[in-house]
This record gives structure tokens, C-alpha cells and sequence, in this order.
């Protein structure tokens, strides 16, 4: 499944209303939408989806802002996803993302940065299967 990968549109970009400009921006550049829904994490669902973060500092602030409000999960398919989809979405740090990314457009700080997106196949694939089971995914 090397072809895919897993994105989530954070709280600040659904309550700012940019579901549909981002979607827009990941269909433009070539992705295939598998799967996708609107949903909302609790605090522990969301400690456990960022459970490699546990240690890190911005931990608490992390989960708590991730379980402020509705998010969308979809998993994407493309060639190359991971890499192809983590330039769309720019840097972590907005200030530091390039013209033409999600981020630079949407994003409004470092924490509240709009979208999310997979760091390797193998953690599309968990966190894929963290929001969707079986004939969703095909
Ligand atoms: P994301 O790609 O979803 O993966 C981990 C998230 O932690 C990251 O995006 C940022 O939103 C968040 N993050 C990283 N560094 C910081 C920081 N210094 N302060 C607050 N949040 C951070």
C-alpha cells in the first residue's frame, strides 16, 4: 500500500471553514480520496493516535487542541502519496512553509497547523486502520 496515505484537517481548519479549500488543493494535485469522514476524537483518542509525541513537551497541548472540535479523516491514494503529500502540506511550522502548500495558505501556527499527514508507509497504514475498518478502505 505504498501508494497511499492518511490525512486529517485539524480543528482550527474545519472551525475556519476550510474543509473545501483543502480538499480542493489534495484533489488538484492528484490524490484519490478512499475514504473519508467527519468525526470528532476525545482527548484519549487522540493521546493515543499521537502516542509517539508522549514525551514531547507540546504533548498535552497537542491532544487537548486536537480534541477541540471536528476533524476530517481520509486516506489518500496517489503515486508516492507520503512523500508527493507531505510537500503539498508544506512545513510543521507554518513560517517556515513554502508558497503553494497547504499550510502556507491555511495554516496559523506551529500547533494549529490545518492539516496533518503521514511521516512513512508503514505509519499511513496505522493510521489509516486507526479510522477505518475493513470495506471502507476499498
Ligand atoms: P502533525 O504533522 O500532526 O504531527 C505532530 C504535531 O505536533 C504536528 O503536526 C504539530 O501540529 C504538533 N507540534 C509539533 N511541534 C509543536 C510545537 N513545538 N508546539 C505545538 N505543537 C507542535
Amino acid at each position: 500500500m505504498s501508494n497511499r496515505t492518511f490525512t486529517m484537517i485539524k480543528p482550527d481548519a474545519v472551525q475556519n471553514g476550510h474543509i473545501g479549500g483543502i480538499l480542493d488543493m489534495i484533489c488538484k494535485a492528484g490524490f484519490r480520496i478512499v475514504a473519508m469522514k467527519q468525526t470528532r476524537l476525545s482527548a484519549e483518542k487522540a493521546g493515543e493516535f499521537y502516542a509517539v509525541h508522549k514525551e514531547r513537551p507540546f504533548y498535552g497541548e497537542l491532544v487537548e487542541f486536537m480534541s477541540s472540535g471536528h476533524i476530517v479523516a481520509a486516506i489518500l491514494e496517489k503515486d508516492n502519496a507520503v512523500e508527493d503529500f507531505r510537500k503539498l502540506i508544506g512545513a510543521t511550522n507554518p513560517a517556515n512553509a513554502e508558497e503553494g502548500t497547504i499550510r502556507k495558505k491555511y495554516a496559523e501556527s506551529i500547533g494549529r497547523n490545518a492539516v496533518h499527514g503521514s511521516d512513512s508507509n508503514e505509519n499511513a497504514q496505522i493510521e489509516g486502520d486507526f479510522f477505518f475498518s475493513g470495506l471502507e478502505k476499498f
